[in-house]
């Protein structure tokens, strides 16, 4: 059950990991957030940044021949070529093209449909800490924020949101992998949760980080929009496919709402994002180099935070969530006056840090200084 608002409930509800959920404001949660906390260091393009999830190893041979021949399509909007990649899209998804919304990133995804469940109030359920975009646009148009916080293992915790649903929900918003964390949830679980939630409220599934799990047959909850459950899902060209400047991703969900959320976006994006994600979408070797690649450099990691003994939650991403026990304001100045960039705070966590795969290089350089900091 909700209880009222209040700085000391909200601090039980985030600081320790439990089982009541909390109507919040984001401004709220900030506010627990010491300054020096706010900003990771803004560091130059020499450094090594691993704090954003970026895929380092782009563009492919094949991306850059294709960026080189954009160049007479730059004159022409964009518009004819949205279909052209939403029946790509739907053709390697297996679902129909009208229930492809292709969208500028899948941030412009998440606040739309942030947008469009909270003009008349009520509350969005989610966990924290997770990737936040859907619910600080949600927050700035009215809604407020069913928070609920992450399991004893740190993931998702869907028994504690189930119990948070009231009157008052508009959407559930779920992100599987869950940034900054890694946690994947079990299939089944998230499954029935969507059927079960979702004849009630939309279950918003973020599965931007889903082609870095490795678990065999690990299932997109998108097979339920055919059996009927009003479920939404969010996609990138951002992380696998390295386009994370061209800023396409894409929703999948049923026509009737797709047609709504189209209608919904802002920008959409440009023709070079578009005709990048063509081409990503026939690049299957890059696709597969950068799978290789980042398994490696997750092994890289986890085997220096071995060595080091530091504690770490095994990820599904191009990321490690790992605890320093020190301050990350303290961490990520540590790195960033050696020239790493390093992930923000995520409270209330405030004494881990997350890491994003770069190159195996760079890892290296990481590894490095973390061997030397924290040994
Ligand atoms: C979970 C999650 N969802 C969505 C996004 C937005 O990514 P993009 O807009 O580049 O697709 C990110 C970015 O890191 C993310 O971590």
């Amino acid at each position: 059950m909700n209880t009222a608002f209040s700085r000391r409930n909200l601090l039980k509800s985030l600081g320790v990991i439990g089982t009541s959920s909390m109507l919040v404001h984001p401004k709220e949660l900030m506010d627990l957030m010491p300054d020096e906390y706010r900003q990771t260091p803004n560091m130059g393009d020499d450094n090594v940044r691993l704090s954003s999830n970026e895929n380092p190893y782009s563009p492919s041979p094949k991306m850059a021949k294709a960026i080189a021949e954009l160049g007479p399509d730059l004159c022409r909007y964009p518009n004819m070529h949205f279909s052209t990649l939403e029946k790509m899209i739907a053709e390697r998804e297996g679902v129909d093209p009208a229930q492809v919304v292709v969208t500028s990133g899948s941030r412009e995804a998440l606040n739309a449909v942030g947008l469009v469940n909270s003009l008349n109030g009520g509350n969005i359920a989610a966990c924290m800490p997770t990737y936040k975009s859907l619910l600080s646009y949600a927050e700035h148009f009215g809604a407020l924020l069913n928070i609920s916080p992450l399991d004893e293992n740190m993931g998702y915790n869907l028994p504690a949101i189930k119990a948070s649903l009231n009157d008052e929900t508009k959407l559930v918003f779920i992100c599987n992998p869950n940034n900054p964390t890694g946690t994947l949830l079990d299939a089944d679980e998230l499954s029935n949760f969507c059927k079960e939630v979702s004849t009630k409220v939309p279950v918003f599934v973020d599965e931007v980080y889903k082609d870095y799990i490795e678990e065999k047959d690990y299932p997109s909850m998108k097979g339920l929009i055919d059996e009927g459950y009003n479920v939404i899902i969010a996609r990138t060209f951002s992380k696998i496919y390295g386009l994370a400047g061209a800023r396409v991703g894409y929703l999948m969900t049923n026509k009737d709402q797709a047609t709504y959320l189209r209608k919904s976006l802002m920008s959409g994006t440009n023709i070079l994002g578009l005709k990048m994600a063509m081409t990503a979408l026939e690049d299957e070797s890059f696709r597969e180099f950068s799978l290789v690649k980042n398994k490696q450099a997750k092994q890289m990691i986890y085997e220096a935070l071995d060595e080091i003994g530091l504690k770490y939650i095994p990820s599904h991403t191009n990321f490690v969530f790992f605890h320093t026990g020190q301050p990350i304001a303290q961490v990520a100045k540590t790195f960033a006056d050696r020239g790493v960039e390093v992930g923000r705070a995520f409270p209330p966590f405030n004494d881990w840090c997350r890491i994003s795969t770069g190159t195996l290089e760079e890892v290296e350089v990481f590894t490095t200084i973390a061997k030397d900091v924290f040994s």
